[in-house]
């Protein structure tokens, strides 16, 4: 008879991103009044004037997003000085996204867990991919920029999950992926039991956000798996988070030597030579947006 005592017992997946996002909602939750606005953008009842109540409440919140939409991101003419021109000007929705931008930053702080991981290596990655992700939505049909740029923004969320409640196996998979030449995600799941993007999506889900972000969160290491009405922004987050990688923008192990699949960039209708010019644009924009969110 096998002797079951020498086994470790595996645990089931479902249990372990159970485990680990509720550490992480104890431990690092969204600021409530994020929370907050999300549910009241959401709300189709709501408007304007419910939003900038809730805004003007919280002063230190009204200069963080005044910061942001006057900066060179936005691009507006003239200097825009209340929240509720802002909120005119650019929508509930993207006023929401800014809010939680600002919240998410705070989040990534911490310093260097092992020689291969940093939090702010994994912020500077994060905010590559998002910048390039709106580059990328730019240029296809600008239609949601910065529902882009957040979605690229938290795409590796699931990270921030394992540094909360999974050091050790983030630390080995790192560790390892730095030697080997296997996927990262396959390393991950070797090591910790689930990879990053079950984790990243059990925390969209548990904060509510629009399910096409769980789906960036949860598929964005392999797009075609998700069906093709699913899968327009999160092939476009896996073509920026390769560009960020293959430039060396932040944390560069999730997808270190993996080429963009062709047929991403077919089902995008995104040539390679248009991407190569987003590529060129990239530093530049990412410089401004750094300068924003800082
Ligand atoms: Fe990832
Ligand atoms: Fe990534």
């Amino acid at each position: 008879m096998a002797d079951a005592a020498a086994t470790p017992v595996k645990k089931d997946p479902q249990a372990i991103i159970a485990e680990a996002v509720n550490a992480v909602s104890h431990i690092a939750t969204l600021p409530e009044i994020t929370l907050k606005i999300i549910q009241l953008v959401e709300n189709p009842k709501s408007t304007a004037q419910d939003l900038n109540k809730l805004i003007s409440n919280d002063p230190a919140l009204v200069a963080r997003i005044l910061k942001v939409v006057n900066s060179a991101f936005y691009g507006l003419p003239g200097q825009i000085g209340s929240i509720n021109r802002a909120i005119v000007l650019l929508g509930l929705n993207a006023v929401k996204n800014i809010v939680i931008a600002a919240s998410l930053a705070k989040l990534f702080r911490g310093g260097r867990v092992s020689p291969q991981f940093s939090a702010k290596d994994l912020w500077t990655h994060s905010v590559g991919v998002g910048v390039m992700s709106k580059l990328i939505v730019g240029r296809l049909n600008n239609q949601l920029p910065d529902e882009a740029f957040l979605a690229g923004l938290i795409h590796d969320i699931g990270i921030l999950v394992e540094l909360q409640g999974l050091r050790d196996g983030l630390v080995e998979t790192a560790e390892r992926a730095s030697k080997e030449t296997r996927r990262y995600i396959d390393i991950e799941t070797e090591v910790i039991g689930v990879d990053h993007q079950a984790l990243g999506a059990g925390l969209t889900s548990r904060w509510k956000f629009p399910r096409s972000f769980t789906y960036v969160t949860g598929h964005h290491h392999q797009p075609l798996s998700l069906a093709p009405e699913c899968r327009w922004l999160t092939s476009v987050v896996y073509v920026a988070d390769h560009v960020c990688v293959q430039s060396g923008i932040g944390y560069g192990l999730t997808c270190k030597g993996e080429g963009i699949d062709p047929k991403v960039l077919e089902d995008l209708k995104l040539l390679p030579e248009t991407l190569a010019e987003l590529t060129r644009e990239l530093p530049e924009a990412l410089k401004e947006t750094e300068a924003m969110l800082a």
